[in-house]
């Protein structure tokens, strides 16, 4: 028996799909398909992806030239799956002529013709048009923005708005972006959504104002200080059929979301404890050291272990108190939250002029995960037992500045609300509407409690 093996994404299943698959059965007697898991395609900068892996599981099976289905989650497993299922032929489109010559030493290696002209990224252009986005902003966050935003496809900047002229317009012959505005509903006009980098405390008024005028919006970290204002945005952008997202990058990065599901599958049992940190020594000139309304180390840098707390343990926790070391100005030098839940605890410990160990635990009945600093941006963690002998290590890419991952995420999923899937957060391993929401809460208890 000729054992024939052949892998891929099979996105938005089409023709060349079909082709390659029925040409790959006619090489031999029992075909093999490995498929791409979601986590890998984002680990190798794969970042748009539309259907969910089940669904492309599905599909491929649907053609009935499929003999078994593997998984494919990691770079060098060709090679592995070759040896363990006793492969005979390994087969790719002729677009990867010469990528896999390599795999000659182990076996025959046929590149097949591709189909002409359709492709999954064909497809997902005509799904939907490219998303023109406008960055509203020009400060340390925007600047990063713009060179993210070029490796996701199906996404573009076209232009900036900031009041002031002398920043909007270098900041557009910069980044080579299509315009500039001092003017916020002109800005609007010539975008289909809004990127907001702007300070604290105008997200509320820009964002409302976006999702009225129709248009989507990425907003930056924290959103709002308010639940109330949290919540009529989101309801805003559910009545004017626009996605609303939080940027809170760690949400959408590959690390972080394999973090998610293995503490969500029940390898360390149940969560009894997080603990989570991020500090970032300020220089006394900048604005988290002098914004006395919304400066200070909580409010600046608090979002991160908020969101971590959130994921893994719900946002109905039954107590959150806070301590802060201040400084001179009454702004917050560090400051810990600590949390009460049913059965379980945990502590975010944030520093703006104090250096804490920036590592996340989370501790379980049967063991802990252990993610060390910068956990943010995750590329690594382990999983500890009883056992001090038994360690399972975890390893992800996280690539740049780690912005791409939100932007291909928001981009997704605009594209599923332009082809009439639901507005909601889908993905319960990325930031939803209602964990964005108790994040406004939790920072509105911080500040009642600051300024009484
Ligand atoms: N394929 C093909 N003809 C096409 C498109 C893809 O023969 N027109 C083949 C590829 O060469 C590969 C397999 O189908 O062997 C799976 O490819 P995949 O990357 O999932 O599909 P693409 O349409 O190429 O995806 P993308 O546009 O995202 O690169």
């Amino acid at each position: 028996m000729t054992k024939v093996i052949t892998y891929g994404t099979f996105d938005l299943f089409h023709e060349g799909h079909y082709n390659l698959l029925k040409h790959a059965k006619e090489l031999g007697d029992y075909l093999i398909v490995g498929i791409t898991t979601e986590q890998y395609d984002l680990t190798r900068g794969k970042l748009n992806v539309v259907d969910s892996l089940i669904t492309r599981i599905d599909n491929v099976r649907a053609t009935g030239f499929v003999d078994e289905i593997v998984i494919e989650d990691h770079t060098g497993q060709k090679v592995e799956d070759i040896q363990k299922y006793g492969v005979d032929i390994f087969t790719v489109g002729s677009d990867w002529v010469g990528t896999f010559d390599y795999i000659e030493q182990y076996c025959k290696v046929v590149y097949l013709p591709r189909t002409k002209n359709v492709s999954s990224t064909m497809k997902r252009t005509d799904r939907s048009p490219v998303l023109n986005i406008g960055i509203a902003g020009t400060g340390r966050v925007a600047e990063r923005f713009p060179n993210e935003i070029k490796l996701v496809s199906g996404a573009n900047a076209v232009g900036v708005f900031n009041p002031h002229y002398d920043h909007a317009k270098p900041f557009m012959e910069k980044h080579e972006l299509a315009f500039w505005t001092n003017d916020y509903d002109e800005f609007l006009d010539k975008i289909d959504a809004v990127y907001i980098a702007t300070p604290h405390e105008t997200h509320y008024d820009y964002a409302k104002r976006a999702i009225l005028a129709g248009k989507h919006v990425l907003c930056e970290k924290p959103m709002v200080f308010k639940k109330a204002e949290a919540e009529e945005l989101f309801m805003l952008a559910k009545e004017k059929n626009v996605v609303l997202m939080e940027a809170i990058k760690t949400a959408y990065c590959p690390g972080f979301k394999q973090l998610i599901s293995v503490a969500r599958s029940g390898v360390i049992g149940d969560i009894c404890d997080v603990e989570a940190s991020f500090s970032r020594i300020t220089a006394p000139d900048k604005r988290e050291m002098n914004d006395l309304q919304y400066g200070g180390a909580f409010t600046e840098f608090g979002s991160y272990c908020l969101m971590a707390v959130i994921k893994l343990l719900g946002k109905d926790y039954k107590d959150v108190r806070f301590e802060s070391v201040k400084m001179d100005n009454g702004l917050d030098a560090y400051t810990k939250a600590h949390f009460t839940y049913e059965n379980a605890l945990a502590t975010t410990k944030n520093g703006v002029a104090v250096k804490t160990e920036g590592g996340l635990i989370v501790a379980g009945t049967k063991g802990y995960i252990l993610a060390p600093s910068p956990w943010w941006l995750t590329t690594n963690f382990q999983v500890r037992y009883e056992d001090p002998n038994r360690i399972d290590n975890y390893t992800s890419k996280f690539l740049g500045t780690g912005i791409r991952y939100e932007i291909a995420e928001f981009t997704r999923a605009v594209g599923n609300l332009r082809n009439g899937e639901s507005n909601s957060s889908a993905n319960i391993y990325m930031l939803t509407r209602g964990e964005s929401i108790a994040l406004a809460g939790i920072y509105e208890k911080f500040l009642s409690q600051r300024d009484n």
